[in-house]
């Protein structure tokens, strides 16, 4: 049997981390991390993600600022509430809440967040950072994917990695942080031929495609660790939907270790935002911004 990686477990344990440096922050006389959350419109599945990321701060200790706003907010409004959170010192972290209504130019939007605010890592200043192995802050979900692998995977260098998915939010950081990591990474998309035989190769597999079910139990090697971070809603046989990932879990049981969908990537993504918010709220106080250059970078030894 496969060893289960258990997103939940490993997540609490980085939000006592988290509550931790909260806790010392404010004995040492600095101010408590403070989170902004903006969210423009009444998309269902973006109030819930913000309700959660708004519950999660109150565990450990992060001041959330919440900003609801119409979807008929203009952008110029928008760009200017951005700004004026920029400037509050009070607040360390801003996440504008993806997606915006189609009037809004979202790109514009994301950019004008200051990128030692940006606690999502999607500013171009922190793509770059990243994709130069000089610090910055690291997107959410992919610095979870690298703390999971962490916790089974004791030495990265010479691995092999695979990278289904090629996005900007996930395939591409992941496959940055694992070279940072001196695997050796091969990216595939939707034009990739012969995926599964790439994948019978990999040391590691990360599949970030959205395609339920795409990883065969015969892609995966003996002993490969396997990180799921797809997530698709059907509806099974029985009439009821469930959630499906990228991997069939149960051919994979020979794998060394696997994460579930769901209690896999998705409760890691809310612990890093906090991590991230944290991060800043640190780097901004001793002066330097979060997403200034390596001399000042966040210490990354969390998932080396
Ligand atoms: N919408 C869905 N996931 C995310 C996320 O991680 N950050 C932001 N800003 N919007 C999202």
């Amino acid at each position: 049997m496969a060893e289960l990686i258990d997103g939940k477990a490993v997540a609490n344990s980085l939000d006592e981390k988290t509550k931790a440096q909260v806790d010392e922050m404010v004995a040492a006389g600095m101010q408590r991390p403070g989170l902004a959350v903006i969210l423009v419109g009444d998309d269902g599945a973006s109030q819930v993600y913000v309700r959660r990321k708004i519950k999660a701060c109150q565990k450990v200790g992060v001041t959330s600022i919440e900003r609801r706003l119409p979807a008929d907010t203009s952008q110029e409004d928008l760009l200017a509430i951005v700004h004026e959170m920029n400037a509050d010192p009070a607040i360390h972290g801003i996440l504008c809440q993806v997606p915006l209504p189609d009037h809004i130019d979202t790109r514009l939007v994301l950019r004008s967040i200051s990128p030692d605010k940006d606690v999502d890592g999607f500013h171009p200043v922190n793509v770059g950072r990243l994709s130069t192995g000089t610090g910055g802050i690291v997107p959410c979900t992919p610095l979870g994917v690298m703390i999971l692998l962490q916790s089974v995977i004791d030495d990265f260098k010479g691995k092999d990695a695979v990278v289904i998915g090629k996005s900007n939010i996930v395939g591409k950081p992941v496959a940055n942080l694992l070279l940072d990591a001196e695997c050796t990474v091969t990216v595939t998309h939707i034009y990739t031929a012969n995926l599964s035989e790439i994948c019978r190769k990999a040391d590691i597999i990360v599949a970030a495609a959205g395609a339920p079910q795409l990883v065969k139990g015969s892609w995966v090697k003996d002993g490969a660790v396997i990180i799921d971070v797809g997530i698709t809603r059907v509806m099974g046989d029985d009439g009821k939907e469930k959630l499906l990932g990228d991997v069939a879990f149960d051919e994979c049981q020979h794998a060394k270790a696997i994460t579930p969908v769901p209690g896999g990537v998705g409760p890691m993504t809310i612990a890093c935002l906090l991590a991230n918010t944290v991060q800043a709220a640190k780097a901004l106080q001793a002066g330097n911004g979060a997403a200034n250059d390596y001399a000042d970078a966040p210490d990354r030894s969390m998932f080396k």
